[in-house]
This record gives structure tokens, sequence and C-alpha cells, in this order.
């Protein structure tokens, strides 16, 4: 299977895996998980976004996904950061793979994962489910 450079990069070099300890939080500063299985594989994925003033100001990503959901996870990460909860939320599965210069077709269904953990942490963030408060 052929990967772009981007894919590759974003895979042997990912931004934001890992997860964000509430113990860290400074004051005024939210965290907020959400977490999503994919059905056609098994995969999973946990996203953590931590959030100031209605700004994402840090998120990271655990994952048990394959190289292209990582490489997605990383795009996800570094395209959430600096948005506001509103600008996250128009973020698409579209906007990550043409971020990565396209993923073969067998693998589009990875993409899937790290969008929709954001969407389900910025849902849960909306609904108080998963908060953690400064
Ligand atoms: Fe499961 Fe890629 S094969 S996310």
């Amino acid at each position: 299977m052929e990967y772009s450079e981007k894919v590759k990069k974003h895979f042997l070099n990912p931004s934001n895996l890992g997860k964000i300890e509430a113990e860290g939080l400074g004051q005024g500063e939210e965290l907020v998980t959400g977490e999503v299985g994919n059905p056609a594989c098994g995969d999973l994925m946990k996203i953590y976004v931590r959030i100031k003033n209605n700004k994402i100001i840090g998120c990271k990503v655990e994952t048990f996904g394959c190289a292209a959901a990582i490489a997605c996870s990383s795009v996800t990460t570094e395209l959430a950061i600096g948005k506001t909860i509103e600008e996250a939320k128009e973020l698409t599965r579209e906007r990550i793979v043409q971020e990565l210069d396209g993923l073969p077709p067998l693998k589009l269904h990875c993409s899937n994962l790290a969008v929709d953990a954001l969407k389900k942490a910025l849902e849960n963030y909306e609904k108080g489910i998963n908060v953690i408060k400064k």
C-alpha cells in the first residue's frame, strides 16, 4: 500500500501522542475527553482536549490504531490546537485526508477515528460530560 510522504512523516513522527493529565491544568482551564471505536476494524482512539476561554490550547490522543489512524490523529491535533470550539467543530474527515495529501482508498475509514473522537469530546464538553475544571 502506497502512502503519501505526509502520511509517512506523521506516522513516523506523530504530534501530540499521549494523554493530558488533569493535574497539569492551569487556572481557568478545562479538560474534556472523547473516545470512539472504529466498527470497521475494531481500532480505538481517545482524545484529550484542553480548553481555555472557549479556545483549544492543547490536544493529545491515545490511539490503538493503524499507521493511517496515527497519521490522522497527528494532523487532527495539530489542526485543532488554536481553534475555538466552534471552529474545531467544522473540522471534517475530508479536511484531514486533504492535509495528508490523500489516503489509499482502503484506508479512508481510518480518518474517521480522530475527527470523530474530537467531535465526541466537543459534544461531551457542551453536555458537561467528562469535563474537569480547574
Ligand atoms: Fe483501523 Fe486504520 S485499520 S483505523
